[in-house]
C-alpha cells in the first residue's frame, strides 16, 4: 500500500482540544548516533533522511532531534555556538530542510532541541563578554560576578556543577589581571545566560521564529528548569542523595524558580502566531508531578517530560501511583501526561530496570559499578515496561535504539568515554556515553550499517550484530516487531486519546487497566497470573498457555 500526500495530511491533522501533541508518540533522534551518511563516524542529518521510511514503518508520529546546531561539541552539541545554523559535522541548513520536508511527506512531525539555559563559550556573545569590561552590556547577557575573598579569588557562591566540580570559572581580564567569575551549571564551556536580561529574551524569541519559519512543529526545551536563578544567588548545599541533575531537592536556587513561567508565556505567544499547533516540551527535573504540571498550564508549555514516571522503580504499586498522580495532575491543568522510559541522559531501560544497586541519574554504569544488571531480565522488563507505557493515554517519548532492545553499553574503554561528567568527576561517575553508542542497522556491514566506513565515535559491542535492525525487522518475536505492533494497535484504537480505568483482581504485583478497547495487564510479580478470555493483541514476551508470566505485559481486546 502506498502512502500518499493525502495520508500525510491526514496524519498531520490537528484541531483544538485534540492537538497532535496530546497523543503523539515522539521518537528521540540523537543525531550523532543515529545514522552516518558521510562516513566520518558521527551521525548526521542526511543519515536521518535516509531512514525516514524506517521511522514511518515503526509508526511514530513525530521525531525530536537532539542538537545539531553549530557547536564545538564539548557536551555533544548541548553547547551551542550559533543557534541559527547546522554544525558541519551534521550537514547544512539545506540538509535540515530536506530532512524536514521528507518527514512531513511521511506524516511525521519534527521537534528540534533548543538550549536556552546556556550557550557555548564559543558563542559570539560570550566571546564579546570576555573582551568587554565588568559591568558592560556584553557581560550582562551571561552571569558574571565579582569573586569573594580579599582579591576576589573565591567563587561568588558555593554552587556545584551538575557535571561535578564548581559552578564558577574565573576569567582573565583584558589587562591580564585575574578578574570576574562566570556561572556554568554544566561544563565550564557552557556559560549560563542571564534570563533577567531582555536582550537575551528577545534573542531567543527570534531564534524560535527562525526555526518556526523553517517549518518545525515544536521544540524540546533543554534545562527549562534552570533559566532563572534565585535573587542574590544564595549559597546552597545539595542533598547528597539528590539526582545528578539536581532535581530531587526542593528550593534549589537554580532550579524551577517561579520567574520561568513568564518566559513560557512569552514563548507560548510566539508559537501561537504560527499555524499547525506548534508545541513546546519542557525538559524540567522538578521535585513533584504537581509542580511540573504548572509548566503546562494552558498559556505556558504544551508538554513536560514525565521524569517521575521514568524514575519509578519496577514495582506495581509505585507504577500505579505515578500513573494515577500524573493523569490527575496534568489533567487538572488540561494538559496530556507524557510518558518516557529512556533518553540520552539516563541508563537505557533495558539495563536500568534490572540494576540491583542504586544508580544516581547521570552516573551511568561501567565495569566497576555495583549492582550490574542481568541483561536477560533487563530486556524482558524493558519490553514489559514499554508495552505498559504505550497503553497509557497521553503522549509517549521513545529514545532511538530502545525499539531494538539495546542495553546500556557498560564496558566502554575508559579512553573512549566522552561525557564531560566522566572528566569532571575524574572517572568517579561514568556518565552517559553508554546510552549513546551508534545504532546497529545491518548485522553484516561496517559499523553494523551506521555508515559505510566502519568508523564510530563510540565503539559498538560485537553482540549488537544480533540486535541490528535488519535482523529484527522480519522476526515476529523481535523487540522491533513488538514496538511496531504496539504502535499500530495504539494508533488504530486511539489509545493516546483514551481514558484509563483500573481493573482489580489480579493481585498487588500486577498493573491492570482498561483503555478503550484494550485491557493491558503487566505482571511484575514472581508468579504467573491467569489471563482473562479475549484475543491477545500484543504480548511483550511468550505467554504460558493462558497464564501471564513474570515481567510480561499483554494487551487483550476488551469485551
Ligand atoms: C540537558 C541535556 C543534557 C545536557 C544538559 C546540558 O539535561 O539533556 O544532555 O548535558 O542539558 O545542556
Amino acid at each position: 500500500m502506498t502512502f500518499t500526500q493525502e495520508d500525510a495530511r491526514a496524519e498531520l491533522a490537528s484541531a483544538p482540544g485534540s492537538e497532535w501533541w496530546r497523543t503523539a508518540v515522539i521518537y528521540q533522534i540523537y543525531p550523532r548516533s543515529f545514522a552516518d551518511a558521510s562516513g566520518d563516524g558521527l551521525g548526521d542529518l542526511p543519515g536521518v533522511t535516509a531512514h525516514l521510511d524506517d521511522l514511518r514503518e515503526l509508526g511514530v508520529d513525530a521525531i525530536w532531534l537532539s542538537p545539531f546546531q553549530t557547536s564545538p561539541q564539548k557536551d555533544a552539541g548541548y553547547d551551542v555556538a550559533d543557534y541559527r545554523d547546522v554544525d558541519p559535522i551534521f550537514g547544512t541548513l539545506a540538509d535540515f530542510d530536506a530532512m524536514l520536508a521528507g518527514a512531513h511527506e511521511r506524516g511525521i512531525r519534527v521537534i528540534v532541541d533548543l538550549v536556552p539555559n546556556h550557550s557555548s563559550d564559543q558563542h559570539v556573545w560570550f566571546q564579546q563578554a570576555l573582551k568587554a569590561a565588568p559591568g558592560s552590556p556584553e557581560r550582562a547577557r551571561h552571569i558574571f560576578r565579582e569573586g569573594k575573598g580579599e582579591n576576589g579569588e573565591l567563587p561568588p557562591n558555593n554552587w556545584e556543577s551538575v557535571f561535578g566540580g564548581g559552578m564558577w570559572k574565573r576569567v582573565t581580564e583584558a589587562d591580564g589581571t585575574p578578574g570576574q567569575w562566570y556561572l556554568h551549571i554544566f561544563d565550564e564551556t557552557q556559560p549560563d545566560f542571564d534570563w533577567t536580561n531582555e536582550e537575551v529574551r528577545a534573542e531567543f524569541r527570534d531564534v524560535l521564529r527562525f526555526w518556526l519559519d523553517r517549518g518545525v512543529d515544536g521544540f524540546r526545551v533543554d534545562v527549562a528548569h534552570g533559566l532563572i536563578k534565585a535573587e542574590g544567588l544564595p549559597d546552597y548545599t545539595p542533598d547528597p542523595e539528590g539526582g545528578s541533575m539536581g532535581g530531587d531537592a526542593d528550593a534549589v536556587p537554580y532550579w524551577g524558580q517561579p520567574g520561568v513561567h513568564e518566559v513560557w508565556r512569552e514563548w507560548h505567544e510566539v508559537l501561537a502566531e504560527y499555524d499547525g499547533d506548534r508545541a513546546l516540551c519542557a525538559e524540567a527535573w522538578l521535585p513533584t508531578v504537581a509542580e511540573t504540571a504548572l509548566w503546562v498550564r494552558p498559556d505556558e508549555m504544551h508538554q513536560a517530560f514525565n521524569f517521575h514516571y521514568l524514575e519509578t522503580k519496577w514495582d506495581a504499586a509505585a507504577l500505579r501511583a505515578v500513573i494515577e498522580e500524573s493523569l490527575a495532575e496534568y489533567g487538572a491543568v488540561g494538559a496530556p501526561s507524557t510518558w518516557v522510559l529512556s533518553n540520552h541522559d539516563v541508563v537505557r531501560h533495558a539495563s536500568r530496570l534490572a540494576l540491583t544497586a542504586e544508580n544516581p541519574q547521570g552516573a551511568g554504569i561501567g565495569p566497576k559499578s555495583p549492582g550490574q544488571p542481568d541483561p536477560v531480565k533487563g530486556l524482558r522488563r524493558a519490553r514489559a515496561a514499554t508495552a505498559l507505557m504505550l497503553a497509557l493515554p497521553g503522549s509517549s517519548y521513545l529514545y532511538q535504539g530502545e525499539e531494538l532492545g539495546l542495553p546500556e553499553v557498560i564496558d566502554l574503554p575508559d579512553d573512549a568515554r566522552q561525557d564531560p561528567t566522566w572528566f569532571r568527576t575524574n572517572g568517579e561517575r561514568y556518565g552517559r556515553d553508554g546510552c549513546r553508542v551508534p545504532l546497529p542497522w545491518t548485522a553484516d556491514a561496517p559499523a553494523y550499517g551506521f555508515n559505510d566506513t566502519g568508523a564510530s565515535w563510540l565503539p559498538q559491542p560485537t553482540e549488537w550484530a544480533g540486535l541490528a535492525h535488519d535482523v529484527q525487522v522480519d522476526d515476529p518475536a523481535s523487540t522491533l516487531s513488538m514496538y511496531r505492533a504496539l504502535l499500530a494497535e495504539r494508533r488504530a484504537r486511539g489509545l493516546g486519546a483514551g481514558a484509563l480505568e483500573w481493573v482489580d483482581g489480579y493481585g498487588d504485583d500486577v498493573v491492570a487497566a482498561r483503555n478503550g478497547s484494550v485491557l493491558v495487564i503487566a505482571n511484575l510479580g514472581a508468579a504467573s497470573v491467569d489471563l482473562p478470555a479475549g484475543e491477545v493483541l500484543v504480548a511483550s514476551g511468550p505467554l504460558d498457555g493462558d497464564r501471564l508470566p513474570t515481567d510480561t505485559t499483554v494487551w487483550i481486546a476488551a469485551a
